[in-house]
């Protein structure tokens, strides 16, 4: 949450930072700021309450400085206001900061710090703590600072005697930087530069980051100096781009597809699941006793999935927690114990810490993760990367995809370690998830349809999605969908816990969105349907039968294509996305950015 971004180079700093801001609105868009050297030697400050564009407004256009930070808030600790919006000042120092400092009030009591502070935040403690200690050395002032901050951060800092230099420093709030022939960037992630330079690497935690025109140096706390360890970027400019759709929300939908297909292929070696380039050795599968599932929102429901899945096909107890309460549960997990971490972003901080807990009692921990290189991917003992490509949208769609692909084939290659399912049985479940990039383009091509349903939904109040089985862990995701970006109330039920009280709710025109794809638990699904019908509910069904006429079951029908009940999964999420996403454009709402929400959680 928040996003930062820092240039010092060769050319003009202001649009280098506005433009990086833009692409890190997903981190944040409360408000947003930048501040500058002068050629003056003095440090300028613009800084407003909304969005980049409001910012760019107040933008001086002779600006002509080639040194500054950037910052687009999330807001934790204060209000909504422009004096709590980033950069901050005191004295010499000015900073931006992502993540939270939790002893912010003992440090500006023990400081005595409070005389110069202005706004409500924890950051501007840091920025007077990092001005009382300075006495001439940025990097002293900084290493103890960091010694003294309880919490996460990300923060860039510019002294005012030191113009052109920018030093950063990190605890657990990412950061990216590199060096490249137009200066030295360094950002909460690197969708922030790539546009020059695809070259980057990771700050590391409690290192100090000394940028110049002429190139970065990075230390340790000792004062060791540290060689930073480069990366390439594995994706294309385009792909952190609109590319003409009119919502990074949209194109995600519609990459689902491609982002299937690249994370399944590397992973199927002769019509069989092999992880063998992932690094995931046979021991990891061969003894497995259970299995939990940890994550948060989204990648929750992911595993919501790949535990109905796995469960049904390998016999063995899984269980999903969620990362927040995982943490604070007496986790039953043993030697044998296989512990499954989801994460987009990989930087989720309530997963990343049920991740450490797990650690403590198993070897056995293994992330499904998007982003490369990211927290939760380095500190898992093993990873299997999700192929997504950035995903920029707030609401998550084809990482969510591709994690329930990732359940898919570690289920497969379960199956088979476990003596569960035969090489028969797997070769033909591998067949069928390489159909799902074509049954979810097939899908796709009902979009106008979806768009013109909505006209239904966008004055509900109220709206339930039901199913059983995998289709009520997909009804969880459709609601949170629909939720998060129209801010429409939608609940998701298992079709039959409806009647144990939630059925008070529907009364005449309550849409209630039905998934009935699972032959097992049809007819009771259907049964489900006909008391809300009765109830006066607006029924739009999700299944795959031709023969349904009858209007006392549905008052729409979506017809989802013909595919093996277990991966109707992947084309009801599709429907569901295009619901949520034409519903919040038809009410107005831009589904990019959703008020309250920011994409990577890093609070706790
Ligand atoms: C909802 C959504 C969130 C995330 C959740 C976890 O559309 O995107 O619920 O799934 O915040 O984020 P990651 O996967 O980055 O750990």
């Amino acid at each position: 949450m928040c996003g930062i971004i820092g240039f010092t180079g060769k050319k003009e700093a202001q649009d280098i930072l506005l433009d990086g801001l833009a692409s890190l609105e997903y981190r944040g868009y409360d408000s947003a700021g930048i501040s500058y050297f002068k050629d003056t030697g003095k440090i300028s400050i613009r800084k407003t309450v909304g969005k980049v564009k409001d910012l760019r407004a107040i933008c001086d256009d002779e600006n002509n400085s080639t040194c500054g930070i950037g910052h687009t808030r999330w807001a934790t600790h204060g209000g909504v206001t422009n004096s709590n919006a980033h950069p901050h000042k005191v004295g010499k120092v000015s900073l931006i900061h992502n993540g939270i400092i939790e002893n912010y009030h003992e440090l500006a009591e023990e400081y005595d710090l409070s005389s110069s502070l202005i706004s409500e935040t924890d950051t501007e403690v840091a920025a007077a703590l990092f001005n009382k200690l300075y006495d001439g050395s940025p990097v002293d002032a900084i290493r103890k600072a960091a010694r003294l901050f309880h919490g996460s951060f990300a923060f860039c800092i510019m002294f005012k005697d030191h113009p052109g230099t920018i030093y950063a420093i990190r605890n657990v709030s990412p950061m990216v930087a590199s060096y490249c022939e137009d200066g030295s960037f360094i950002a909460s992630d690197l969708t922030a530069f790539i546009n020059y330079s695809r070259r980057y690497f990771i700050v590391p935690e409690y290192h100090i980051l000394t940028m110049k025109e002429d190139g970065i140096t990075l230390e340790d706390l000792e004062g060791n100096q540290i060689q930073p360890e480069y990366l390439e970027v594995d994706w294309d400019v385009a792909a952190a781009q609109k590319d003409g759709y009119p919502h990074f929300m949209l194109k995600e939908i519609h990459e689902q597809p491609d982002a299937f297909t690249r994370t399944i292929t590397p992973r199927i070696v002769n019509q069989l699941p092999d992880f063998t380039e992932d690094g995931l050795p046979d021991e990891l599968f061969a003894d497995c006793t259970d299995i939990t599932v940890v994550a948060c929102g989204t990648a929750m429901h992911a595993g919501m999935v790949g535990k109905t899945l796995m469960q049904g096909m390998l016999k063995i107890p899984v269980t999903v927690s969620v990362a927040s309460e995982f943490r604070y549960e007496q986790p039953v997990i043993s030697r044998t114990s296989l512990v499954i971490v989801v994460s987009q972003s990989g930087e989720t901080i309530d997963t990343l810490e049920a991740l450490r807990l797990a650690k403590k009692y198993t070897t056995k921990t293994l992330s499904i993760v998007n982003v490369k290189g990211s927290s939760i991917a380095r500190e898992s003992n093993y990873v299997l990367y999700t192929h997504a490509g950035p995903e920029i949208a707030v609401a998550s769609t084809k990482a969510y995809t591709v994690q329930m692909a990732s359940f898919y084939l570690l289920c497969c290659k379960l199956g088979l370690s476990l003596n569960k399912i035969t090489e028969h049985e797997a070769k033909t479940f591998i067949k069928n998830l390489q159909n799902v990039p074509n049954t979810i383009s097939q899908v796709l091509t009902q979009e106008s349809e979806m768009q013109r349903l909505t006209n239904r939904m966008i004055n509900a109040q109220n709206t339930f999605f039901i199913g059983r089985s995998l289709d009520y862990t997909l009804s969880m995701e459709g609601a949170l969908k629909l939720k998060e970006i129209s801010y429409i109330h939608a609940e998701a039920y298992a079709a039959g816990e409806l009647k144990h009280g939630t059925i008070a709710l529907i009364s005449d025109g309550v849409p209630v969105i039905a998934l009935a794809t699972q032959k097992h638990v049809y007819s009771k699904v259907i049964s489900n349907i006909r008391e809300v019908k009765a109830r006066g509910a607006y029924v739009i069904l999700l299944s795959k039968d031709e023969n349904i006429t009858d209007k006392s079951v549905c008052d729409v029908h979506i017809r989802l294509p013909e595919s093996p009940d277990a991966f109707s999964v992947f084309n009801s999420v599709v429907i569901l996305q295009l619901i949520a996403y034409y519903t919040a454009v038809g009410k107005g709402f831009n589904p990019d950015q959703p008020r309250n929400l920011a994409k990577s959680v890093t609070v706790e």
